[in-house]
This record gives structure tokens, C-alpha cells and sequence, in this order.
């Protein structure tokens, strides 16, 4: 009796021994996998079908809602690519291979822009045509600001890769492409008015757009031209007008370009919003307000709202980097790579291979391009922590995709970029795969052509951060979580 009481709280205790052991390690081991991995749903990372508006937040300064031009909160209606993105799937995935085709451009356009710079510091700049080459494809992001007296309201993309500022223009006297704000009527404007050719304040054209201005015959009104990689382009008048951010802040006399022929892929919107480094920029003509701060955050999905906010007082979680010199002179916020980890596994790539060609942050890129070595280094880490799920085919620009279908929830390896002054960013999981389809995630990088072509840290890779740019302090912040 003894010794039969005896085995059975042996077995009792045996039992709950192992059991524990065996639950003790799979806990470990979850905690393990949740320290380099995200744990993700697929329905996380796909956007509904209605657009989710944030709370809205104690936020006192000056902040505008930021919209994906491809999605239900966009209410682009002129867009057709937009129309019903999320009604059909192969539409949808037509959408994504022209944005991902676009993007592309963007980053040709990007490429020759630098490194006809560069030939310009290598040669005497003095000997040749002051063109520094057109730029920029269109960026996917827009805020809606007011411009005139009385003013309207217009959707603008946002572009820290450019500078001019500009929107189509009455009578669109060669052409307009559709928006879906009315185009803006500077004859029903009281504060309208024009900038002359023969204003210093007209040169400046000169670096801000990559084309010397033009002058009308008949009234002297100075006229810009500004083209995008993608052939877009806009031609107008440069002029001043009232613009509106928030019922406090009003910025009597900006520039920008009242657009009389444009064209291109500018999704709806009405025009761009000019975030860059050069005098005519947003940024630098409301420094006297802003202090040349601004911070946003892209929101994850299409059917989310992120924000745009101009001036300081960011939240304190956010860690600087210098915004580096490489790209001085350009539009262009540089930045210092010195690494990427993978999951636990910092990739053997040096500081130096960044430094080659530089790297810049950019919110109109949609994919990060990184150097080709570089880029098979995280591409093989990030196949080998992936490698338990089927692979789907290559989209685009995009070689390494997973049909996660099949799955409720699946682990993808956390990505971290290690930036000068000690700054680790880690992604979120939104800004690690690019979702064209149910069956189809994809790694959100690719190549550049070459070592020495410029690193861009592109808008996926931005997701949900909130993103600092305190420009007169020369440095720019990440921090996580930003929005959602
Ligand atoms: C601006 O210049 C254009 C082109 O010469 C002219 O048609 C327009 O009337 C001018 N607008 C103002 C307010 O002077």
C-alpha cells in the first residue's frame, strides 16, 4: 500500500515535473523568438477596407492628417488605380507593379541627380551649364493645407526630396491632369500675386527646380519649370499667395508654382508640398515659425492616417543622428548607415560600404535601396530565418516573397538599421514586408545597381516611426511607434 501510494505521487510528481520543464522551455523559447522576431498577422498587414481615423490626441501644434494616395482614406476619387483597390485583387496587384515601376524612376531620377553632382564638385562647376538635373518621381503621401484669401483647400503630396512647392493653376492655360480639389483660382484670390523675372527671388529657380526660369513677355512674370523622373512635370508662374497650415498659422507671401501645364502621376492630388533643403522649401520659408522642425509618421496600411507636424516638441522616446554631409548641397537629408542586424545576426557589411555612395532618407521612395552587397547579405539572412514558409513568386523589383497564407500568424526576423551617434531603428513589421496580395509578402528592399550608387532609406521602411527633422540642429530623430 505504502510503496503503491509511493510510485503514484512518484508519477504525479514525475508528470508535473516534466510538464513543467517541457512548458518552462517552450516559454523560453517564444521569448526567445519574440526578442528577434515580430510575431505577425497577415490581416495586420493588409488594408481594410474603410479607412481607420486616430484618436485624436492632445496635440496643440500645427498638425495635418497624412493620407496614402493608393486607399479608402484617400477619397481621391479622380485616381482610378484607386478606385477599387481592395474590391479586386488583380487590380490591386496592378496598382502595386505600376507603384513599385514608379518608384523605380523615382530612384533613376534620384541616382543622376547625385551623381551629376558629383561630376559637378569633380570638374570646375564654373565651366559647365548650371543643371544639376531633374528629379524626383511622386511620392505617395499627401496633407491637405489652404491657399488664398479666401482660401481652398488642397491636397499636396509631400516631398522631402524636393523643394518647390506648387499646385495646378486657372485657366490651365496649356493643361491640367484630374484631382480632385478644385483647381486653384488665383484670379479669386485676393492674395495673389506674382514674382517678376527680374527678382532675385526668381534666380533661385535656378537650384530648386534644375531649370533656369522663364520670363512672360508681357507682364515679367517669372515662370518655373519643374520635371519629374517619371516625365510628370509642372510649368507655371512662380508666385506668393497666403497659405493657410492651421486656423493659427498663416504664412502671408509664400512661394510657390501656380502650375499652368502639368502632367503625371500625382494620384489625384493637387500638387506637392516642397519638404527639401533648399531656400524655397516649405521647411526654410516658415523658419521663422517652425524652426526648421517638422516630424511625420506614414501610417502602416493605406487604411490608416499618419501626420505631418511642423515644429518642435516631439515625443521623448525619439534618438538623433546628424543629418550627414554626403548629400550637402543637394535637396536631400543624408544620413549615416553603419550597419544592419538581422534577427540576432548583424549582417558582415561595414560603415564604409554606406559611405561609398552615401545614403538619404527620403519620404517619396517607396522601397529602401540599399548597395547589391549589402542587399544579398540581408536578403540571405532574411531567406534563412524564412525559410520554414513557401516562397511565391518575384514582383517587381521585389525577389524574395512568401505566400503566408496559408497561416494565422507567422514570425518575421526583426530588421534593425544602426545610424551614426549610436541610433538603432528598429523596423516595424510593416516596414519589413510589402504586401502585394494575400499569397504574396514580399522583403521591402532591393539593389542598386551598383556599391557606389546612393542608399535610399525609403517611405515602407518609415511605417509607424515618427520621424524628426530638426533641420536647423542638423539632425534627424526615430522614434517607434509614432502612429499606427
Ligand atoms: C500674373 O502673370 C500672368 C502672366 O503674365 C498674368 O496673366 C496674370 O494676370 C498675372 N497675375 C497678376 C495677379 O498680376
Amino acid at each position: 500500500m505504502a510503496s503503491q501510494m509511493f510510485s503514484c505521487w512518484f508519477l504525479v510528481l514525475f508528470s508535473l515535473c516534466c510538464f513543467h520543464k517541457s512548458f518552462a522551455s517552450r516559454i523560453t523559447q517564444e521569448d526567445q523568438l519574440q526578442h528577434t522576431h515580430h510575431l505577425v498577422q497577415l490581416t495586420s498587414l493588409l488594408p481594410s477596407s474603410t479607412c481607420t481615423f486616430p484618436l485624436k490626441g492632445s496635440n496643440k501644434r500645427a498638425s495635418l492628417q497624412v493620407f496614402h494616395k493608393h486607399g479608402p482614406c484617400s477619397q481621391l476619387k479622380h485616381d482610378k488605380a484607386n478606385a477599387n483597390a481592395n474590391a479586386n485583387a488583380n487590380a490591386n496587384a496592378e496598382t502595386h507593379i505600376e507603384i513599385l515601376k514608379q518608384d523605380q524612376s523615382r530612384v533613376k531620377s534620384i541616382q543622376a541627380k547625385l551623381s551629376e553632382r558629383d561630376k559637378l564638385k569633380e570638374l570646375d562647376s564654373t565651366s559647365l551649364p548650371a543643371k544639376p538635373g531633374s528629379l524626383l518621381g511622386t511620392g505617395n503621401y499627401f496633407v491637405t493645407l489652404g491657399l488664398g484669401t479666401p482660401k481652398k483647400y488642397l491636397s499636396l503630396i509631400f516631398d522631402t526630396g524636393s523643394d518647390l512647392t506648387w499646385t495646378q493653376c486657372e485657366p490651365c492655360a496649356s493643361s491640367c491632369y484630374n484631382q480632385k480639389d478644385p483647381i486653384f483660382d488665383p484670379s479669386q484670390s485676393t492674395s495673389y500675386s506674382n514674382v517678376t523675372c527680374t527678382s532675385a527671388t526668381c534666380t533661385q529657380l535656378t537650384a530648386a527646380t534644375g531649370n533656369d526660369p522663364g520670363c512672360s513677355a508681357s507682364t515679367k512674370a517669372c515662370i518655373y519649370a519643374i520635371q519629374y523622373g517619371d516625365s510628370s512635370y509642372s510649368v507655371g508662374y512662380f508666385s506668393e499667395e497666403r497659405l493657410t497650415v492651421s486656423p493659427t498659422d498663416v504664412f502671408d507671401g509664400f512661394l510657390f508654382g501656380c502650375g499652368q501645364n502639368n502632367q503625371g502621376l500625382f494620384g489625384g492630388t493637387a500638387g506637392l508640398l516642397g519638404l527639401g533643403r533648399h531656400p524655397i522649401s516649405f521647411v526654410q520659408q516658415t523658419a521663422q515659425k517652425y524652426h526648421k522642425i517638422f516630424s511625420y509618421c506614414l501610417p502602416a496600411t493605406s487604411s490608416s492616417v499618419g501626420y505631418l507636424t511642423f515644429g518642435g516638441g516631439s515625443s521623448n522616446a525619439v534618438k538623433y543622428t546628424p543629418i550627414s554631409t554626403i548629400a550637402r548641397g543637394s535637396s536631400f537629408y543624408g544620413i549615416d548607415i553603419i550597419g544592419i542586424t538581422v534577427g540576432t545576426n548583424k549582417l558582415p557589411v561595414s560603415a564604409s560600404l554606406f559611405s561609398a555612395g552615401g545614403a538619404i532618407i527620403d519620404s517619396g521612395t517607396v522601397i529602401t535601396r540599399l548597395p547589391p552587397t549589402a542587399y544579398s547579405s540581408l536578403r540571405d539572412a532574411f531567406r534563412q530565418a524564412m525559410s520554414k514558409y513557401p516562397s511565391a513568386g518575384e514582383v517587381s523589383i521585389l525577389d524574395t516573397c512568401y505566400d503566408l497564407s496559408g497561416y494565422k500568424s507567422f514570425y518575421v526576423p526583426k530588421i534593425t538599421f544602426s545610424l551614426k551617434g549610436g541610433v538603432d531603428v528598429e523596423l516595424a513589421a510593416d516596414g519589413i514586408l510589402y504586401v502585394v496580395s494575400e499569397k504574396q509578402s514580399c522583403l521591402a528592399f532591393a539593389a542598386n545597381e551598383d556599391d557606389g550608387d546612393v542608399t535610399i532609406f525609403g517611405n515602407v521602411q518609415q511605417r509607424t516611426l515618427e520621424v524628426v527633422y530638426d533641420v536647423g540642429a542638423a539632425q534627424i530623430g526615430f522614434g517607434a511607434g509614432g502612429c499606427k
